[in-house]
């Protein structure tokens, strides 16, 4: 897909004068790239680019970010029409394989999710091995590896991957909810094949054997939004993760898992309960919050302003525009009043007109809402990457399904420069 007939080519001149031609790749959306494949084999050098700030690890067809213009589109579709038509399934499905699906696909796909939903009775006892306080984020990334024990064919590239897809998809959701049931020491509640794939979720989070349940639709809606939102970004660092461990061939759970666990950093999906953990600080504490951010103005304790600023949004982040809007919605509908989003609110309007975010160009993003969201939703804090996680999983699919199907894909080994002693002579113990 990328416009390569455009032949258009950069010289590098090195610093003994010689110059070298590198070709240019565009994009379709006229991103330009100085391709470097042959650098260090006909120059003997390597780039330095620590943090990848300036580095494509790969040509993708599946999302377009525009970090500057605040576009976000998935295979072209942009987030704030898939947020308000479509469903999560119907999302995923885009993502991995292309195209929107037609009636028939969507119930065969929807088909198959419900019926892969359950999982093998024997991996019930790992929830009871687990202590009560365990994170969550601990839990599903072992179950996610475990998956690969009991479906062996997975460790054959050959087999069947639609099938590990849809069960990964389909039982994730439900190793979170078991997660959930059992660090608050309910029943586990099994997965109902009459509901769709979030409102099976919410049933088996918070449904309990001696009552009845009805899901909400408006929570149900709400659920969809936050996964779409949430089900691709890129090459950001879960991503990679997930392309940098499957690029050595290892299985598709281990791959996802691997992700789950590189999103779990604060920095990343683990912002959403940094951000809610920020905000109760604040509160009980009843600190100023103009204090706090005077506090991270001036990088006291590195502190920072939890949910703000992107890698890549240098201007807004389209799903935090959504996602406060949706904050107020599903609020009043709920009636809740929840003083963290006053206190959200209030440090945000401080924050935009502020000269040290405004100068670096932070902004509020996808976990500045959405934690206060899940909490109105009924969610547990320690429970919010999990959401992500939940939402992510189809980007981290299409991204492995495509690395894999890719005959360019090399295993993933950058370079270093080192700056450690020169060889040296071993010295013996008695003469150090
Ligand atoms: N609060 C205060 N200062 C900040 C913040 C923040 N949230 N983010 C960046 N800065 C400052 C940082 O201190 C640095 O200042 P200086 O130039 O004086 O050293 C400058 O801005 C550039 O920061 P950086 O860390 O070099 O920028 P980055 O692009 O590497 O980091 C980020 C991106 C998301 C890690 C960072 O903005 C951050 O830590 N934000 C808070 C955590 C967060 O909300 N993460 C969720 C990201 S969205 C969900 C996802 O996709 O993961």
């Amino acid at each position: 897909m990328a416009g390569s007939e455009k032949k258009l080519t950069a010289k590098l001149v090195l610093p003994e004068g010689k110059e070298v031609p590198l070709p240019v790749t565009v994009g379709t959306e006229d991103e330009h790239a100085i391709d470097i494949r042959s650098l260090r084999q006909d120059t003997g050098y390597i780039t330095l680019d620590t943090g990848y700030m300036n580095t494509g690890s790969t040509t993708s067809a599946i999302t377009y970010l525009d970090g500057e213009q605040g576009i976000l589109r998935y295979r072209g579709y942009p987030i704030e029409e898939l947020a308000e038509k479509s469903n999560f399934v119907e999302t995923a499905y885009l993502l991995i394989n292309g195209q929107l699906p037609t009636v028939a696909e969507r119930e065969v796909f929807g088909r198959m999710l419900t019926r892969h939903s359950l999982i093998h009775e024997d991996m019930h006892q790992f929830f009871a091995g687990y202590p009560p306080t365990s994170h969550p984020m601990a839990v599903l990334s072992a179950m996610v590896t475990s998956l690969s024990a009991y479906y062996p064919d997975s460790l054959d590239r050959n087999s069947s991957m639609d099938l590990h897809i849809t069960r990964l998809l389909s039982k994730v959701r439900t190793i979170a909810a078991f997660s959930y049931k059992k660090s608050i020491g309910q029943p586990l509640i099994y997965p109902k094949n009459s509901l769709n794939y979030c409102a099976n979720f919410l049933h088996m989070m918070f449904a309990v054997p001696s009552e009845d349940y009805e899901v909400s639709p408006i929570l149900e809606k709400a659920l969809n939004q936050l996964l779409i939102l949430h089900a691709d970004h890129e090459q950001n660092c879960s991503t990679s993760t997930v392309r940098m461990v499957g690029s050595s061939g290892a299985n598709l759970y281990a791959s996802i898992a691997a992700g789950i666990l590189a999103l779990w950093g604060p920095l990343h999906g683990g912002a959403n309960q940094a951000v809610i953990e920020m905000l109760e600080e604040i509160k009980t504490s009843g600190t100023d919050y103009k204090k706090f951010l005077d506090d991270v103005k001036n990088k006291r304790d590195n502190r920072r302003l939890m949910g703000f600023g992107h890698r890549v949004y240098k201007n807004f982040d389209p799903r935090a525009k959504i996602l406060k809007k949706m904050c107020d919605e599903v609020l009043t509908y709920l009636g809740v009043k929840d003083p963290l989003l006053d206190i959200a609110k209030s440090m945000e309007e401080v924050a935009l007109k502020d000269d040290y975010f405004v100068s670096k160009k932070l902004y509020p993003n996808v976990d500045f809402y959405s934690g206060i969201i899940y909490r109105a939703l009924g969610i547990p804090t320690n429970m919010f990457t999990v959401m992500f996680a939940l939402g992510r999983l189809p980007g981290w699919i299409a991204h492995w399904k495509e690395m894999v199907d890719d005959k360019d894909t090399k295993i993933g080994r950058p370079r270093q420069i080192y700056t450690g002693e020169r060889v040296r002579k071993y010295v013996p113990i008695d003469q150090r």
